[in-house]
């Protein structure tokens, strides 16, 4: 299917499934809104911006039970409860929408958690999600710094949510974890 018809059956299924006005919807078009703005700066293809952005989040408003059941071929003891609708909605995009473009299905899985080298697409999604306008915590400069420095701007949302983590005592996955390491290196080769 062409990305533009995609997109518009996406639409149409998120519309129907969240009923305007609602939170989720309106961080999903942020998410968007912002993942557009970076995939411009940094040459992504935006169709496929679109499609991630679209479906990231768009199970995790169902029950647990939904997104563990849909999910279940690709959790396991590693998976933070709080990521599981990550994978749900990777399945989604793949059984509902026959997304087969593994870069999509990528940015989709690990918006929540990163991981280690991810594509362009995966950290302009991973971005995305933290920084979109909604997001009282996230300052200006963070804001300015996901247009010139992405891998920078991956690194310091990884310690602030590792931070956050921590402090709530919620489950850490082992991929953000590497990710850390990895683009903290990436982040200090800039600063040189
Ligand atoms: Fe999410
Ligand atoms: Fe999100």
């Amino acid at each position: 299917m062409i990305k533009k018809d995609l997109i518009k059956q996406i639409e149409a299924y998120l519309v129907k499934k969240f009923k305007e006005p609602n939170k989720r919807l309106k961080h999903i078009y942020n998410v968007k809104k912002v993942a557009s703005t970076l995939g411009k700066i940094y040459n992504a293809d935006i169709p496929s911006v679109v499609v991630a952005s679209y479906l990231h989040d768009a199970t995790k408003d169902d029950t647990n039970e939904e997104n563990i059941e849909l999910a279940s071929n690709l959790i396991n003891d590693d998976t933070p409860k709080a990521c599981i609708h990550a994978y749900a909605a990777h399945n989604l995009a793949k059984t509902m929408f026959k997304i087969d473009d593994l870069d999509i299905l990528n940015a989709i899985k690990f918006h929540c958690s990163g991981r280690s080298k991810m594509s362009m697409l995966e950290k302009i999604i991973y971005v995305s999600d933290f920084i979109e306008e909604d997001r009282p915590f996230v300052t200006t400069e963070l804001r300015e710094l996901a247009k010139t420095n992405i891998d920078k701007t991956v690194y310091l949302i990884m310690v602030q949510t590792k931070e956050y983590i921590l402090k709530n005592k919620q489950e850490f996955s082992s991929y953000t974890e590497e990710a850390i390491l990895f683009y903290k290196k990436k982040a200090e080769e800039f600063d040189d």
